[in-house]
């Protein structure tokens, strides 16, 4: 039995296949067609899929739309359509001037709405014609059942459905669903219950998302950039956020409504894309995340009195905040905290899949468990050398591939490393990554500029799983870079690289059986230098999506000043000089 999960309403669009409770693959359509988020979160792109990357999915199980047994989109527009749900028509603005607050909440609300109730038939019939194979034969209404899932379930079922435990508490915060913004809820004897929900206006997600924009960043997509500018600041300004968002007890919070004049008003002009970073705008930004950190922490305290549960599971694109993650872990009630990388949107392509799928088999079936994140695109050695060949390029087969790329690195080469699965979620895990060694403290500088990355902005560690306490405090298993630990001292003088203004690195912590290449690779460098450690950072520059094929690894490597790349068993360097 094959389950379709899609995620479109808004961005990150994505999709994932899933096999009998076994995901075969999982991919944002970003990486396919390089537009990056997919789309903006706009009401004017809500009726896009992600063809390309359902295509993908397909294509890995080896099966075309027509074998598709359960489809599963994560949003439910019954919620919002009121009266006009299950009817065949509804009024669209030409534009908006006539509206007047009326039944809906913003004039789009009908354009939003009609795109995703006829997902279906976009699904059937709008593929684009380079695609039209794989969706050839099916109509709106089959073979296939269609499946609208709440949007909060969606992110909760990416939680308890894929984390490795039998019972956890979940929490989900986001911009928004459908109404709701934040979720709690209990998953125990292999049932789901949902215990409470915040609903707009009052939204997490949405807040961090106004400052967001007002610090000069764009937003829904830019929100960890505040974080990292946060860690420079003090916390000034944190009894005017404790004004605007107050927890309310029981689980509730209120966000008072603030426009951009509002947001001028207390914290000062905004940011003019571009503009220098001043002292002011880190305080701004300490103060919401401090403010932020003490909200999620009362709110994990009430999850735990309510549930008891010694575990708590989390997503939504607000728990993409690996900061705010280390405080619920540190000082929360909970024993573990676990955390779906693909916290964001697309993660609800994997959830709502996975709901279907659980609901379709029934209880006590075999369970999948999230090891790793490596669910995307692989390329044979043959499709890569073709690639290589085909641009005429001087490159080699390493004797060990281990070995020589080492031999780079302790030469302070920074290397595109390209292996094996893609990575699914925003962050590079080692398949798709830029290596570089944390010993030399220039390292964080060279590759801001290479990525033409903001100044402030930390790079991470990966650490071999079995060292992660030798060298991180508390060092535990890490594997999605979920939260940031604190340095040991007296390990920072050896990886500056990696440590952050605050002291802290938002690590990923690797096993063997997670990744070899890259595990193989972190060993080589231990045994060459003592250091279990490397620099690792997505294989991308700003604005651009994470690479994905072949052809993205060479066009990005050639227009950047990387010095080698690892690609399959190949390597490829610059000539020394070149630059
Ligand atoms: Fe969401």
């Amino acid at each position: 039995m094959y389950t379709l999960g899609i995620n479109a309403a808004y961005h990150d669009c994505a999709a994932c296949l899933v096999e009998n409770g076994q995901v075969v693959a999982a991919a944002e359509e970003e990486r396919f067609t390089r537009i990056k988020h997919g789309k903006r979160p706009v009401p004017f792109s809500t009726w896009q899929l992600p063809y390309h990357a359902i295509d993908y999915c397909l294509g890995e199980a080896g099966i075309a739309l027509a074998d598709v047994d359960h489809v599963a989109y994560s949003y439910q527009p019954s919620l919002l359509l009121g009266e006009h749900d299950g009817k065949a028509s509804i009024t669209l603005p030409l534009e908006p001037s006539a509206h007047n607050g009326g039944e809906w909440m913003s004039p789009w609300d009908p354009l939003f709405l009609s795109s995703i109730v006829n997902a279906p038939r976009q699904l059937a019939s709008g593929a684009p014609h380079h695609l039209r194979k794989r969706f050839a034969g099916v109509r709106h209404d089959g073979p296939f059942r269609w499946h609208f899932v709440e949007h909060h379930l969606a992110h909760e079922a990416s939680a308890f459905l894929a984390a490795p435990f039998e019972e956890c508490a979940v929490l989900t915060m986001d911009g928004r669903g459908e109404r709701a913004t934040t979720s709690y809820g209990l998953f125990r004897d292999r049932r789901y219950k949902r215990l409470k929900q915040v609903n707009l206006p009052h939204s997490l997600g949405l807040l961090y998302e106004a400052l967001t924009t007002h610090l000069g960043f764009l937003h829904s997509s830019d929100e960890y950039k505040v974080m990292a500018l946060a860690s420079y600041g003090k916390p000034v300004f944190a009894e005017q956020f404790r004004e605007i968002l107050k927890y309310r007890g029981d689980g509730e919070y209120t966000v008072r409504p603030m426009d951009a004049r509002d947001w001028e008003e207390r914290f000062g002009p905004a940011r003019e894309r571009g503009a220098a970073f001043t002292e002011h705008h880190m305080n701004v930004a300490s103060s919401l995340q401090i403010v932020l950190e003490e909200t999620v922490l009362q709110m994990a305290d009430w999850l735990h009195a309510q549930t008891g549960a010694d575990t708590l599971c989390m997503a939504g694109g607000v728990a993409l905040n690996c900061v705010m993650n280390a405080r619920v872990r540190d000082r929360g009630p909970f024993r573990n905290v676990w955390v779906q990388p693909a916290a964001g949107d697309a993660g609800t392509a994997l959830g709502a899949a996975l709901w279907i799928d659980a609901q379709a088999r029934g209880p006590g079936q075999s369970r999948w468990t999230m090891e790793h994140a490596f669910l995307g695109p692989a390329f044979s050695d043959d499709e890569i050398e073709g690639v290589l060949r085909q641009a005429k390029l001087h490159y080699r087969r390493a004797g060990d591939l281990s070995t020589e790329v080492v031999d780079l690195l302790v030469r302070n080469k920074i290397i595109g490393w390209f292996q094996g699965r893609m990575e699914f979620g925003p962050r590079a895990l080692g398949a798709r990554s830029i290596l570089a060694t944390p010993l030399d403290a220039s390292m964080q500088q060279r590759l801001n500029t290479i990525k033409d990355r903001e100044d402030f902005r930390p790079v991470a560690p990966v650490v071999l799983e079995d060292k992660a306490a030798e060298w991180f405090v508390d060092g535990a298993v890490s594997p999605f870079m979920t939260f940031v630990y604190d340095v040991r001292s007296d390990k920072a003088d050896r990886i500056p690289a990696v440590r952050h203004v605050d002291g802290t690195a938002r690590i990923q912590t690797i096993r063997r059986d997670q990744n070899p290449a890259y595990h193989d690779l972190l060993q080589a460098f231990a045994a060459r230098t003592g250091v279990p450690v490397l620099i690792n950072t997505s294989f991308n520059t700003r604005g651009e999506p994470v690479v994905c094929t072949p052809r993205d690894a060479l066009e990005s490597f050639y227009t950047t000043p990387l010095d080698a790349l690892a690609i399959g068993p190949f390597i490829i360097e610059k000539e020394q000089g070149a630059a």
